[in-house]
């Protein structure tokens, strides 16, 4: 049987969870490969013929060895909150070291020129873009938006007893993509074996406000929501006074300030392009979240 030249990382998450479902619409189970730390989070993926590669990012000789013999590599971005940085750039080297020929990596989309960042994330993603062209090695920059369902996540559902959603975000436009399309869009790339080097932008073709999600919701529920810009110190006290991480309640808060500076407001149709249809809307993701 021959070996998979493809290998995802992040299989057992979110995104490269999804990625590998859409890949398994269009290849057999063996030709591909996945990384985990614990093969048990790849049972079942395992059991499908999915050929499971030990590996850690922060372990360099464990990397080398998964990615040898691969020749395209979706390194999925490391987690917030660790040294994401020493991971990828771990993952970076192992996978030039192994001979991958392309490597997609999941980054962060920006405003053009923009000099502001999301604390734990655009610092590591500029670095890891760097590295990448650095290597020599081919390569497809996903700059990806916030998760279009992480806007239900950060509002919660209070807002359906007190009509109110009160966070920053301000007059700040986002044309955030669903992790799900975000994910068929990164599998169709996998998929066309390509020999050139690019760099998308990955978010959804129209962009919205918090004042849109308000009304949105409104007639998604048959009730007026109405949406309250507050500061960020404002958000992070009130999620405090109800018992939220605060670490968390700041992270949520810097997300939601790129959104008001406009850092996801670029509206491309890169995604669009690779899907060959529109991608979801917010009010699908709403209506589904
Ligand atoms: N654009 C956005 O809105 C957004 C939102 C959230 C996250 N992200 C970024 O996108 C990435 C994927 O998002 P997600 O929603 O799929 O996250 P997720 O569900 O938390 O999945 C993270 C994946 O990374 C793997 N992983 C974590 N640490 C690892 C390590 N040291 N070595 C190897 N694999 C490791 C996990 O494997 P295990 O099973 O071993 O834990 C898991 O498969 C995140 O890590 C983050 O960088 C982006």
């Amino acid at each position: 049987m021959p070996s998979p030249k493809i290998l995802l990382t992040g299989a057992s998450g979110n995104y490269g969870g999804k990625v590998l479902q859409f890949l398994l619409k269009k290849m057999e189970a063996c030709e591909i490969a996945a990384l985990a730390r614990d093969p048990k989070s790849l049972a079942a993926q395992a059991e499908h013929g999915v050929v499971i590669r030990h590996g850690d990012y922060t372990n360099y000789e464990s990397l080398v060895s998964a990615f040898t013999g691969i020749e395209t590599l979706l390194l999925v971005s490391a987690e917030a909150f660790t040294d994401r940085q020493t991971q990828e750039a771990n993952a970076i080297r192992a996978a030039k070291a192994a001979g991958v020929k392309h490597i997609l990596y999941t980054s962060i989309q920006k405003k053009p020129g923009t000099t502001d960042k999301i604390p734990m994330v655009t610092e590591t993603n500029d670095n890891s873009e760097a590295a990448i062209h650095d290597s020599g090695m081919q390569y497809t920059i996903l700059r990806n938006s916030l998760y279009a369902e992480a806007i239900s996540k950060f509002i919660g559902d209070i807002y359906l007893d007190t009509g109110i959603i009160a966070m920053p975000g301000g007059t700040g436009r986002a044309a955030l993509a669903s992790s799900s399309d975000m994910a068929e869009g990164t599998a169709n790339l996998l998929l066309r074996n390509q020999t050139e080097s690019a760099t998308y932008t990955i978010g959804s073709s129209e962009a919205f406000s918090m004042t849109d999600v308000a009304s949105l919701l409104s007639e998604i529920h048959s009730k007026k929501i109405e949406y309250v810009r507050i500061s960020p110190e404002e958000f992070i006290e009130a999620g405090s006074a109800k018992g939220a991480p605060k670490h968390v309640l700041e992270f949520v808060a810097a997300w939601l300030m790129a959104i008001e500076r406009g850092e996801f407001s670029e509206v491309t149709k890169d995604l669009e392009n690779i899907l060959g249809r529109k991608p979801e809307s917010i009010r699908d993701v709403l209506n589904q979240t």
